[in-house]
């Protein structure tokens, strides 16, 4: 049992890389972490956070789940956002969802995968609210789209509501909180026209946004 795990050796062969192009990195870091975003996505292993937007150890605070949800009572994903509001001060959230996601597909299939299952049901909320949007569409991919979409929308709204945003907006903070998809097939990132800031109404930009990632769908299947 004495045989070393190989991501050791990746580990050490990382530290000497970042060591030649920057001999300073480990000692600066030690000292303080100032990342000025969070990142709130899926734990799918083709969507890493950092990597994806070219940032540095040190950069952006990280919270990864299944299918990228924010439920109202998990301490875990509050804990995070607490830490990255009042004690960060980070003002730039960013819900970060992806094409291809298997919760996704679980949820709008009703897969049968296990305890999973049961966290799925917060995506099959989203699904049942936006029955109407999502039903036109024809094709299982085309939905899975749209519910990839809707669902970023609506944990937008989700970290909007938390009393942490919203202790924030009412102290006078800037925070901002954005969704954005990203495409495992061709490695971009694309703003869903959902950002939300101090003064603005979520409910409404939540309607719009989610009208206006229906209406692409919609010009999508016309086009396929
Ligand atoms: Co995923």
């Amino acid at each position: 049992m004495n045989n070393e795990h190989p991501l050791f050796a990746n580990n050490r062969s990382w530290v000497r890389a970042v060591n030649a192009s920057d001999p300073g990195f480990f000692a600066t870091l030690s000292r303080l972490q100032a990342p000025k975003f969070l990142w709130i996505g899926c734990a799918d292993s083709r969507v890493p956070a950092n990597e994806i937007v070219g940032l540095k150890p040190g950069e952006m605070f990280v919270h990864r789940n299944v299918a990228n949800v924010v439920v109202h009572t998990d301490l875990n994903c509050l804990s995070v956002i607490q830490y990255a509001v009042d004690v960060l001060n980070i003002d730039d959230i960013l819900v970060v969802g992806h094409y291809g996601c298997g919760g996704i597909a679980a949820a709008l299939e009703g897969q049968r995968l296990g305890l999973i299952d049961n966290w799925l049901r917060h995506v099959q909320d989203v699904m049942r609210r936006g029955e109407q949007l999502l039903e036109p569409l024809t094709t299982v991919t085309a939905r899975q789209r749209l519910l990839t979409e809707l669902n970023v929308i609506e944990q937008v709204a989700n970290v909007c509501q938390t009393t942490m945003v919203q202790g924030a907006w009412d102290r006078g903070r800037t925070v901002h909180v954005r969704g954005w998809i990203y495409d495992v097939a061709d490695g971009l990132l694309q703003d869903l026209s959902m950002c939300v800031g101090p003064g603005d109404d979520v409910g409404v930009l939540q309607r719009a946004a989610a009208l206006a990632a229906a209406q692409r769908a919609m010009e999508r299947s016309v086009r396929t």
